[in-house]
């Protein structure tokens, strides 16, 4: 825990993307202080997600080989099932910690934290849609500072060249997601800005929504084309945070839509860019003037980050 709440949040995070877990492939990640191997059984059956380091006497995995639907351990070839049970071992088999692990619109995320309390990643009802891979960026500043940065209602006009229309909206939804509701115009003449502001005659209406601190998503109406983008915030063991995420955009997953979602990946980008230098040697904390609604909201999020349970 930091003064802004867990720094590895329970919840689900993205480690890459469903179609690089070959039948018989293993990929390794690491997220905060967790090692984990994914591996997908010889069938192309679910993928498993295990801790990294061989329960046995502590060899990595990732050099492992998929044998069936278990892997098989390089030091002392010990075979782990993908319930993280080794064979052999008489009535006490070893255990290898196992995690959560979800196909979700193309991505693999796992849960880190009580799985009796994984959120359901199905409530963000954008399942079912035309999606592409928005790519990963890394940042050396933790999570919180990037999403209360995606949730500062006041750094759109700064930064962003958007005019708010309306006043936005702020909505805690239980413990484990927080909403934050707006409507703006593109004021500035970039590219980008341009194709907006001629598509959104009414403004754009955005949505950013957070599960359990560390995964957002913001979605964008724009005339009647709805695009999103899903973040998943993965803090890193030097403090830093790498960004992973999905784009998409709402309709059936045909080929016009996913050439529209590849027009809002670089429309999502050309936006997101715009906070890379603002970022870059920030040394964030929560308002110490409160003027206005945008610093009301940001001590709420503030207030909403210290209330998550750690992983
Ligand atoms: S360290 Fe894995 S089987 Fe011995
Ligand atoms: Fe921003």
């Amino acid at each position: 825990m930091n003064d802004l709440g867990p720094v590895l949040p329970a919840n689900w995070y993205l480690l890459g993307l469903a179609r690089d877990l070959a039948a018989g492939a293993i990929i390794s990640g690491t997220i905060g202080d967790r090692d984990l191997v994914l591996y997908r059984g010889r069938q192309g059956g679910a993928p498993v997600a295990l801790a990294a380091h061989c329960a046995h006497m502590g060899c990595h995995l990732g050099g492992g080989v998929v044998q069936g639907e278990a892997l098989r351990c390089p030091l002392h070839y010990r075979l782990i099932g993908p319930d993280g049970r080794f064979a052999g071992g008489k009535d006490r088999p070893l255990q290898q910690p196992s995690y959560p692990l979800r196909e979700f619109m193309g991505g693999l995320f796992v849960y880190l934290g009580d799985p009796a309390t994984a959120p359901d990643l199905d409530q963000f009802g954008i399942a079912g849609n035309a999606v592409c891979y928005a790519g990963e960026h890394d940042f050396p500043i933790p999570w919180q500072w990037l999403v209360a940065n995606g949730l500062d209602i006041e750094h759109l006009a700064a930064v962003h060249d958007r005019q708010l229309l309306d006043p936005p909206s702020l909505e805690i939804q239980g413990s484990d997601q927080l909403t934050v509701r707006y409507r703006t115009r593109p004021q500035k003449a970039g590219i980008s800005d341009l194709i907006m502001a001629r598509l959104a005659k009414d403004g754009v209406h955005g949505t950013i929504r957070t599960l359990r601190g560390s995964m957002i998503l913001v979605e964008t109406r724009v005339g009647q084309r709805q695009t999103f983008i899903l973040m998943s915030f993965c803090p890193q063991g030097s403090g830093g945070t790498r960004i992973r995420g999905l784009v998409g955009v709402r309709g059936p997953d045909t080929v016009l839509n996913r050439i529209y979602a590849r027009i809002a990946r670089t429309l999502f980008k050309s936006f997101l860019y715009k906070d890379l230098g603002v970022l870059e040697r920030i040394a964030w904390h929560g308002p110490t003037q409160v003027d206005g609604l945008g610093d009301e909201f940001m001590q709420q999020i503030c207030a909403f980050f210290r209330s998550l349970p750690h992983a």
